[in-house]
């Protein structure tokens, strides 16, 4: 029986990629398995060809249970599992040692082996122990690197000071397996949030004109999905309210599908009852056709070059009636909404807004926190390319109440999720 079948554990088991490069701290790499697998996850190991002269496959393999891969074109290996399939299991990825080529390698985009490529293709956090000679770690080069990195939501635990491998002293020692695996255990998500029920909406509306035609908008639902599934791995209960998207339901996510801003609304109220965190994610619209048409509308009905005027009224805001609370939930002797009974007191709900500006970001976040009566709003500058609607994504700020603003660089929908939700966890404690 192999060390990692034999590992008995309550919690349910992670998956982690374990990523190993060319560096003498590799040696090091069959203990961060042993410590990863003690915690009960599941690991896999890569390993650079370099990586593969400092430690065995064989070791690897042993400790961790698993086939281990070393080569991006070997037929048997991408048999056993292929490398995007490698890519898409990971739920997070260690990089443990990385050297600073394979930092230049993630910092611009270069996938020319099996491990620089996995770590292109994963869509998982990745937390990165550097180890290297100190003057390499110092080198202008691979400070920018690493502060490119950070600033997309690549999480470091070292390197630590100390005697290098090379003879010099100085920072580049790769991190003690055991801190690289708490922090490991960290970023897979301590259930801080159990016990909270998240409902968050995503995705557009889409508002009937006629059975065949709707008014509809850019998103795609990638944001909201991305707070549903860290709000999933962080241990609450979460209702996704979307709108059409083609997304999969993240793992632990209860989905309502809705297409229009009333459905949405019925479908909020349904949940607030239960619910103790409200982030409205979702875009939706502000306005619906009067009288959608029965039939399709024909042009030919309309004349030759015949227009057509359609009057649109006002869909109710869903954000603002939450954070008003003016809405009973239900029957009297449940809570309304804007408050949760939890332990037998009354909490208010913690309520989350997005505003999706163009122009005046700020300001207009700022009003629309006040107006709609929320804890945290989420700015989002949708003039730009890389932010806002149906990219991965996005360049937010959060604009607090009391005059306080947060600007987050652009970084990828995930990770902003994670920042959006260790705020939500910030609210709480504070009360
Ligand atoms: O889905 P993606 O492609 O990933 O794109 C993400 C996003 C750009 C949609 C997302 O990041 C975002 O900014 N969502 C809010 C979009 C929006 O409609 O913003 P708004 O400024 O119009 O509305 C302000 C807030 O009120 C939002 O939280 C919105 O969900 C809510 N609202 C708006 C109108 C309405 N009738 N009811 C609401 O609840």
């Amino acid at each position: 029986m192999s060390e990692a079948s034999s590992t008995a554990t309550s919690k349910p088991a992670r998956r982690v990629l374990l990523a190993v490069s060319g560096g003498i701290a590799a040696y090091k790499a069959p203990e961060l398995v042993r410590a990863l697998v003690r915690q009960g996850q599941t690991v896999r190991c890569a390993l650079t060809r370099n990586a593969a002269r400092f430690v065995t496959p064989l070791v690897l393999q042993t400790v961790s249970g698993h086939a281990v891969r070393t080569d991006l074109f070997d037929a048997e290996q991408e048999g056993e599992i292929d490398h995007i399939a490698l890519a898409d299991w990971a739920e997070l990825v260690v990089v443990a040692p990385a050297t600073a080529d394979l930092l230049a390698k993630l910092a611009h985009g270069i996938a020319d082996e099996l491990v620089s490529t996995l770590l292109l293709a994963t869509r998982a956090p990745v937390l990165v122990a550097p180890a290297m000679n100190v003057h390499m770690w110092d080198h202008p080069a691979t400070r920018d690197n690493v502060a490119l990195l950070r600033a997309r939501g690549v999480r470091f635990v070292g390197p630590e000071a100390g005697f290098l491998a090379c003879g010099w002293e100085g920072e580049g020692r790769m991190a003690e397996p055991a801190t690289i695996a708490a922090e490991a255990e960290r970023l897979l998500g301590a259930p801080t949030l159990a016990g909270e029920v998240v409902v968050v909406t995503a995705g557009g509306t889409r508002e009937p004109l006629d059975p065949v035609r709707v008014l509809a908008n850019r998103s795609s639902g990638k944001m909201g999905f991305e707070v549903a599934a860290e709000a999933a791995r962080r241990g609450a209960e979460v209702v996704l309210i979307s709108g059409p998207s083609s997304l999969a339901t993240p793992a632990g996510v209860r989905r309502v599908g809705i297409e229009t801003a009333l459905q949405m609304r019925d479908a909020v109220h349904a949940e607030l009852a239960r619910c103790s965190v409200f982030v409205a994610a979702a875009a939706v619209s502000d306005f619906r056709p009067a009288m959608p048409a029965k039939q399709k509308i024909k042009k030919e009905a309309l004349g030759d070059d015949g227009g057509l005027v359609v009057e649109l009224v006002r869909n109710p805001d869903i954000l603002a009636e939450v954070g008003a609370g003016d809405r009973a939930a239900g029957a009297r002797s449940e809570p309304k909404a804007g408050e949760v009974q939890q332990d037998g007191r009354t909490r208010r709900l913690i309520v989350v807004g997005f505003a999706a500006e163009s122009e005046d970001v700020l300001a207009a976040a700022r009003r629309k926190l006040e107006r709609k009566r929320c804890d945290l709003i989420v700015a989002n500058d949708v003039s730009r390319s890389d932010a806002g609607f149906d990219v991965d994504t996005n360049a937010v700020t959060l604009v607090w109440p009391g005059g306080r603003d947060e600007a987050l660089p652009l970084l990828p929908k995930r990770a902003v999720a994670a920042q959006i939700l260790d705020r939500v966890e910030q609210i709480r404690g504070a009360r």
